[in-house]
């Protein structure tokens, strides 16, 4: 069984928190795309972990993680990662596989990531992280792979696998595996806020690809939302909040990034790219995670369409141009932190899920109302 979990806007929609939660009934969960850029954060008691290359099942003893052919790597960070998780009591001899395929971040590539961002007359506000000079090395056939790596620098000898061969054996074996995304579906080259993305697949099809499994071995596609927007870096948000309202969102939600800091941009919940999201990653269901932010607010935003315009526009000062239109719902105005039921949501909260699902197309099966595992709720 082959579950991929795929972030249905801007990235940081608690993929991490989910990929947790979810291998605790996993074999093996497999990063496919993306390198550090990732922030994935797990909070377990009074734990919190940043992970950044290393997939989010981790914590969970059993499961064996994958660093896929997609990823590229940044060996400084990948020691880091390992070190902290180390310290951190997380043992992971016999359960960390990567790619021999993988591509390697370089120094000179963090350099000139962070020298283009200063130079730029158009910013992306990138991560900083090496990912687009990575993956622009790559696609020019100049890059390093983690085969050719291993011939100078013995550092992670004992992870590198051909993974595709070992997942491809999972998959007979009938094992459960899930590929974890990183970022999000409007961060996608291809299909994102282009040039206002990042440099690999963040869609579902990424998946097979950086992975190296076959699309037809793929069972079900998993999206994630936030119950609200948000968006790290440069680029159009059309449901954007004015800076009063955007800074509460913020701070009730801690919107401030997992890998470098930055506040987070704000905005409402906006069914037009959630529906988009779904559309071009096959989602079969979705996830809806901080719920619980939205608990403060009198009335609810959510943007149902762009004035004029028909699809989730290609032309990035159309996209910026975009009027949203919103419909104005009821807020609850109490906390739903520890509900564990959706019949024990406030009436309101439910009818703001029942309006997603209608304005999307694709059912809520998973609610999320804060940070820890349990704090989550299932619905039919
Ligand atoms: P990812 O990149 O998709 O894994 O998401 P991030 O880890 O970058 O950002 C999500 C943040 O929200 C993290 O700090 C999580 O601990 C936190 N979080 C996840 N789900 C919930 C939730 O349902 N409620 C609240 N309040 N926080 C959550
Ligand atoms: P997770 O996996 C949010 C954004 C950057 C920038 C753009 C390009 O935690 O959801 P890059 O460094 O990739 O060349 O930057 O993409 N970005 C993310 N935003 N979450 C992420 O990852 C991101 N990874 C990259 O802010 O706008
Ligand atoms: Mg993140």
């Amino acid at each position: 069984m082959v579950k991929v979990i795929i972030g249905c806007q801007w990235g940081d929609e608690g993929k991490g928190k989910v990929v947790d939660l979810m291998s605790q009934d996993a074999d093996v969960v497999v990063r496919v795309q993306g390198g550090a850029n990732a922030g994935h954060t797990i909070v377990a008691g009074d734990q919190k972990f940043v992970l950044h290359l290393i997939p989010s099942g981790i914590l969970n003893p059993k499961t064996v993680c994958v660093i896929g052919n997609g990823v590229v790597i940044d060996p400084d960070a990948l020691s880091e990662e390992l070190e902290l998780l180390k310290k951190l009591g997380v043992d992971v001899t016999g359960r960390l596989l990567i790619s021999n395929r993988a591509h390697i971040v370089t120094v000179e590539h963090k350099q000139q990531d962070q020298k283009n961002e200063q130079s730029a007359s158009r910013k992306i506000g990138t991560t900083g992280r090496g990912i687009g000079p990575a993956y622009r090395d790559k696609v020019s056939r100049v890059g390093v792979r983690v085969v050719d790596f291993m011939k100078k620098d013995h550092r992670f000898d004992a992870f590198i696998a051909d993974t595709g061969a070992y997942l491809n054996q999972a998959i007979r074996d009938k094992k459960k595996i899930i590929m974890e995304g990183a970022q999000g579906a409007l961060l996608d080259v291809d299909h994102g806020t282009y040039p206002y993305v990042t440099s690999s697949n963040t869609t579902a099809g990424g998946a097979s690809t950086g992975s190296g499994i076959g699309p037809t071995k793929i069972d079900h596609v998993i999206g994630i939302a936030k119950a609200y927007t948000t968006r790290v870096g440069e680029g159009p948000l059309p449901t954007e909040l004015p800076e009063a309202e955007g800074n509460a969102l913020r701070e009730k939600g801690h919107e401030f990034g997992a890998t470098t800091g930055r506040p987070r941009r704000c905005g409402w919940f906006d069914a037009v790219v959630v529906r988009y999201a779904c559309d071009i990653n096959g989602i079969d269901e979705l996830v809806i995670t901080k719920l619980d932010v939205l608990d403060y607010l009198p009335v609810i935003k959510i943007c149902v369409g762009y004035k004029d315009q028909k699809y989730f526009p290609a032309d990035i000062d159309m996209l910026a141009a975009a009027e949203p239109v919103y419909e104005d719902l009821p807020g609850w105005q109490t906390s739903t932190t520890s509900v564990r039921r959706f019949e024990d949501l406030p009436a309101a909260a439910q009818a703001y899920i029942q309006r997603m699902e209608t304005l999307i197309g694709v059912p809520v099966k998973l609610i999320s109302v804060g940070a820890e595992r349990n704090q989550t709720i299932e619905k039919n």
